[in-house]
């Protein structure tokens, strides 16, 4: 049975930045988050149509972040010498982050936004524009046989339907292929009370024991868990055919489910906990702004992410809180924030010496942000953050 326990109102799609001339009639949903006591999995209550997320116009831009580039940089070349796949197919391949080092004759990307979609086939990589479903990868396994390594960053979790997308892995994977993914960790999430995890395109946030128990009906199993510090922690789940007997079950696999045990993940108690802490953070996060706006400070926001569009919209901040949000990234400026029409300018123009505060929006950047911003600090510049708890530093 699914239980509600969060409720964090009415919500845009928050990677749909807007145009001046398009406030009206914006598409809004009910961002709500329930918990199955079956699978224990963690989701929103009403899912949003991929088709109005993931488009032509998707925002999301894996490269513009240097951490990033790194992450997936180091760990295509550890997949590589670990596995040794002959041939490797991502699923989400966005602008190539990932497959680019792979060899563009036994690599192939799936991608649904049709801008990224061009970029990898710009680059000689056989692109399948398409959502990922049982069907596309019979297709695909006509067209190219079974797989040694599917890959998938932050994209699983966006996938509504959990058992086709594992049937569709299972169908495509060789004897001893492998299939890896990451995505945020809810167990960080309930512990840095980062319920800006949550928005339209994140439709689950994934638990190792909810996985353990979706993948196992789909005889699939996870054989090592990684925890990562990218994205605000993320967890990376290599998994096997159930039948595959040649790659051996490592210990993070029950450490993972018993750490997830000992925190309270599978007591419902746990998360009606996390909403109490959410609304704390709502309080304290609203009542700091209107402080420094009475204090006369310029306060804006560093980074669009579109975990600041569910802050924002479910706090209720606008202009007269937050006079603009800068971000690098050139798809994004010259628009608006989706629900709260705050603009969005470049760092270059926004981010000066008028600035008292900024909203850290891109937390899960910090230390590439505190590394690059030292000039603004050392002038007196500050910033604020609701993870884990609203503060200013
Ligand atoms: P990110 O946290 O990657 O994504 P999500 O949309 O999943 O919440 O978004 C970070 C945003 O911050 C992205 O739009 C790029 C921007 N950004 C900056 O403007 N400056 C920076 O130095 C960094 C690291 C990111």
């Amino acid at each position: 049975m699914k239980k509600e326990f969060l409720d964090l109102g009415k919500q845009p799609i928050a990677n749909k930045f807007i145009n001046d001339g398009e406030f009206d009639n914006e598409f809004l949903f009910d961002l709500k988050a329930v918990y199955d006591d079956e699978t224990k999995l963690v989701s929103l209550k009403e899912f949003v149509a991929p088709e109005l997320m993931f488009n032509e116009s998707y925002a999301y831009h894996a490269s513009m972040s240097e951490t990033m580039k790194d992450h997936f940089g180091y760990l295509a070349n550890r997949l590589q010498k670990e596995y040794r796949p002959n041939n490797v197919l991502e699923i989400g391949s966005n602008d190539g982050i990932f497959i680019r080092h792979f060899n563009p004759s036994t690599t192939i990307a799936v991608e649904p936004c049709k801008n990224f979609a061009d970029m990898t086939s710009d680059m000689e990589y056989k692109t399948y524009a398409e959502f990922w479903t049982s069907e596309l990868s019979r297709l695909i396994k006509q067209e190219h046989g079974t797989m040694d390594l599917i890959y998938a960053a932050n994209c699983i979790c966006h996938i509504h339907d959990l058992d086709d997308t594992f049937t569709a892995v299972r169908n495509l994977l060789s004897e001893n292929g492998i299939f890896v993914f990451e995505d945020p960790s809810l167990i960080r999430m309930m512990e840095r009370g980062s319920y800006d995890q949550l928005y339209d395109e994140h439709a689950h946030i994934f638990s190792v024991t909810a996985l353990q128990n979706i993948l196992r009906r789909n005889d699939l199993e996870i054989f090592r868990v990684d925890n990562l510090n990218v994205h605000g922690g993320s967890n990376r789940i290599y998994v096997k055919a159930t039948s595959n007997r040649y790659q051996e079950v490592d210990n993070s696999v029950g450490y993972n489910l018993s750490k997830e045990d000992e925190f309270g993940l599978n007591d419902f108690k746990t998360y009606q906990l996390f909403s109490d802490r959410v609304k704390k953070s709502k309080e304290d996060l609203v009542s700091t702004l209107k402080q420094l706006k009475q204090e006369g400070k310029k306060v804006i926001a560093y980074g669009a992410a579109s975990k600041v569009t569910t802050v924002f919209n479910y706090c209720g901040i606008d202009k007269s809180l937050v006079e603009y949000i800068t971000d690098t990234t050139p798809s994004k400026i010259g628009k608006y924030q989706p629900g709260t029409h705050i603009p969005i300018i470049s760092p270059e123009d926004g981010f000066n010496e008028s600035v008292d505060v900024a909203y850290l929006g891109a937390w899960n950047f910090r230390t590439e942000i505190m590394n690059k911003e030292t000039d603004y600090l050392s002038r007196g510049g500050k910033f604020i953050t609701h993870v884990p708890q609203v503060m200013m530093f």
